[in-house]
């Protein structure tokens, strides 16, 4: 198969490919997302095979609109609405109790369903082109980072879908927060573009799943299924160190080996020479260091590094979603360091 790219003129295109079963890279305000029609099983299992997508990871819908939710959940709590209305479109994702024309291949069987009404509106105008729900998860093979730009998407999938739709980099660059609304606290179940202080504002109490910031025991279930799996991976091993930044900084740099990557504040990046450095914002700028960790993870597959260190945010704000990305990819192997920046 040829993967077409397309750009913002071809929206009916793209639609049409969807509606006739096929797959489309779609730019999201968070990552790109790989894309079928959502009330279509068939074409919901192509994004299985084309990403190698275990079996049991649901899938999340995307909508054009918040009036969308009532025809794929039910007993939606106010919160749900009052939610929609702070922050859609934009980058949440709620889990609620689904309809059954949800079909199976989407939910992976389970009684609830992730709904998301993305703030793109090339992802907004292909979704109400189509006149259906689209699953889409990021686009990306299984296990290696999200793309955050139609290239990077076109490295995994080319040849594999039929369409990339360009609309360049995506603002956001770390994936939506997922909210489980089912359960009489609200639970996050993964932080992302939507900071957990502003859930809080909107919902009181949040509780944070374990998955969010630990590794969980061989045999524990995770509530988002995709959370147990090691994620995001570049090919050399990557080790996280926690901590104030001038400390993990000179952390870093006591351990480089021969040939060692490092993913630094912007602030350190001169300390590391003759080592590929990804620098990915300054300290205090974690918008910027959302946008550039899927980019700095991704970079280093093409250089020879075999070990890449990582500072790492502190929780606040978009922190935790940048943190638990980096940890993720570094399959927990955590160095702290103790107290740092928020
Ligand atoms: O920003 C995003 O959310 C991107 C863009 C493309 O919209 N999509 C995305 O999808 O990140 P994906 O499939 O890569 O991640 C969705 C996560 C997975 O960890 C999955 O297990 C979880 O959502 N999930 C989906 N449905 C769920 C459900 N009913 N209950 C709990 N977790 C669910
Ligand atoms: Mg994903």
């Amino acid at each position: 198969m040829k993967t077409k790219l397309l750009t913002k003129n071809d929206i009916g295109i793209a639609a049409e490919i969807l509606r006739a079963g096929g797959l489309v890279g779609i730019p999201t305000e968070t990552v790109y997302g790989l894309g079928a029609n959502g009330l279509d099983p068939e074409a919901v299992g192509r994004i299985f095979t084309a990403k190698g997508r275990p079996q049991d990871n649901p899938l999340i819908l995307h909508i054009p609109d918040p009036s969308w939710l009532e025809r794929y959940c039910r007993n939606i709590p106010p919160a749900a609405y009052a939610l929609a209305e702070a922050v859609w479109p934009g980058p949440l994702t709620m889990v609620l109790q689904r309809r059954e024309n949800v079909p199976n291949a989407v939910t992976c069987s389970l009684d609830t369903v992730g709904v998301r009404c993305p703030g793109h509106p090339l992802a907004l105008a292909v979704i109400r082109a189509a006149g259906v729900p689209v699953a889409a998860p990021s686009g990306n093979l299984s296990g290696r980072p999200s793309p955050t730009c139609a290239r990077h998407m076109l490295e995994d999938m080319d040849g594999r879908i039929d369409a990339i739709l360009d609309g360049g980099a995506c603002g956001v660059g770390v994936e939506s927060t997922i909210v489980d609304l089912t359960t009489s606290v609200p639970r996050l179940l993964r932080p992302g573009g939507l900071p957990l202080e502003r859930l809080e504002e909107a919902l009181g109490t949040v509780a944070v799943d374990r998955a969010v910031t630990a590794q969980l025991s061989p045999g524990e279930k995770p509530r988002a299924p995709g959370m147990k799996y090691r994620h995001y991976a570049p090919r050399a091993p990557v080790v996280v160190v926690t901590g104030d930044s001038r400390r993990t900084a000179r952390y870093i740099r006591r351990n480089l080996g021969q040939h060692t990557g490092v993913i630094c504040f912007d602030e350190y990046a001169g300390l590391f020479p003759g080592c590929p450095v990804e620098a990915i914002g300054p300290v205090s700028d974690k918008a910027r260091q959302a946008r550039r960790v899927f980019d700095a993870l991704r970079a280093f597959d093409s250089t020879d590094v075999d070990a890449i260190y990582a500072q790492c945010p502190g929780s606040g704000g978009l922190g935790l979603a940048v943190a638990n990305r980096l940890k993720k990819a570094a399959g927990f192997q955590v160095v702290d360091l103790g107290e740092g920046e928020l």
